[in-house]
């Protein structure tokens, strides 16, 4: 078996061989659209750098940053903004509108500047009454507010869990897919639920395309690898087209270190998670593009071999991660967790 190593951060020889079993794939069934997608989703998305502080001009820079840095090269498409672009009333007919001195220029302003530029646009909201931030979201506005992103020409919505009233899971992530499905536009549909009431067995069926696995990733090591260890267990869930969400990246964003940033990182193409980036690119270091862009790690993470990555070897601070490609070898992380 051929090994190819991602990430040697011990000194140990990969004198190893890794067999990976192949989980069966979960039971088909009907997938409404927009439902699978060909591999992890790659861009960025607004949230863990920016928070509320974003507009029209900050996610214009993104794009053409994602085009300088070459990131959009690598594979990075998805410019996504995340809570805090609407207003915080509907219009008269009940559709969300932009915020007014965030986004002045509306959102299909900016989603023609991403389209001309190669790139696509994503938004965000909550499958309660107010997003997390406490602007108007979409339970009991599906269909109008999926028209509304479809209008504007939006290729990505992820849909958040806060203000949900209690209201079963999967039937509020279902009338948002049936939504998204009805708009005849291909909506890539995340899910945000942190987890909570299954949302690997719910996702698929309801449209999603990956879900979030956990609560919201922080800029330090300790979440980094707590979010890690909640992935153990999920690994039968992910399948061609359908991925576990351990949330987006902290790389670049300061609170860890480059060697940190790389585990990180690595082990997120690992998990064959959607990478998206949460740092800001305008400003981006050459160190940081050179994690970022490693076309390696970025093929592995958009292959698919039947699985993705694993636990395979636990010795404490020392672990072996590791994920089946399509050609027959492996990819494998040697991780010091300490
Ligand atoms: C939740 C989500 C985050 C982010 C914020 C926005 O916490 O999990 O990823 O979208 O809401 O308010």
């Amino acid at each position: 078996m051929k090994i190819r190593s991602v990430l040697t951060m011990l000194g140990l020889a990969a004198a190893f061989v890794v067999v990976v079993g192949r989980p069966a794939p979960a039971a088909a069934s009907a997938t409404p659209a927009p439902g699978p997608i060909s591999a992890p989703v790659m861009g960025w998305n607004s949230w863990n750098r920016f928070g509320c502080n974003i507009d029209e001009n900050l996610i214009k820079a993104t794009a053409d940053a994602i085009v300088s840095t070459g990131l959009r090269e690598s594979g990075y498409t998805y410019v996504n903004i995340d809570d805090c672009w609407m207003a915080s009333t509907r219009d008269a007919q009940g559709r969300l509108q932009p915020h007014p001195t965030r986004f002045p220029g509306g959102i299909k302003a900016v989603a023609d500047y991403v389209h001309a530029r190669g790139l696509k646009l994503g938004i965000y909201s909550s499958a309660g009454t107010l997003t997390c931030a406490g602007f108007p979201a979409s339970l009991d506005h599906e269909v109008v507010d999926a028209q509304t992103w479809a209008s504007w020409g939006i290729d990505l919505l992820k849909y958040d869990n806060c203000n949900n009233q209690g209201r079963p899971a999967r039937e509020r992530y279902k009338a948002m897919g049936d939504a998204l499905t009805a708009t005849g536009r291909h909506i890539v549909y995340s899910i945000c639920n942190w987890g909570l009431d299954d949302p690997w067995l719910f996702g698929p069926e309801v449209g999603g395309s990956y879900w979030r696995t956990t609560g919201d990733i922080s800029d330090n090591w300790a979440s980094v690898t707590s979010l890690l260890d909640q992935q153990r267990g999920l690994e039968p869930f992910a399948r061609k087209g359908f991925y576990n969400d351990p949330d987006m990246l902290e790389v670049g964003n300061g609170g860890l270190t480059q060697t940190e940033n790389i585990a990180h990182f690595s082990l997120w193409a690992l998990l064959s998670s959607p990478l998206l980036l949460g740092n800001d690119l305008r400003s981006v270091s050459a160190s940081t593009l050179s994690v970022l862009r490693n076309a390696d790690v970025l093929a592995v993470n958009q292959d698919w071999g039947g699985s993705q990555g694993r636990l395979v070897a636990d010795n404490g601070d020392t672990e072996v991660w590791a994920k089946p490609m399509s050609d027959g070898s492996a990819a494998v992380v040697l991780f010091n967790r300490g």
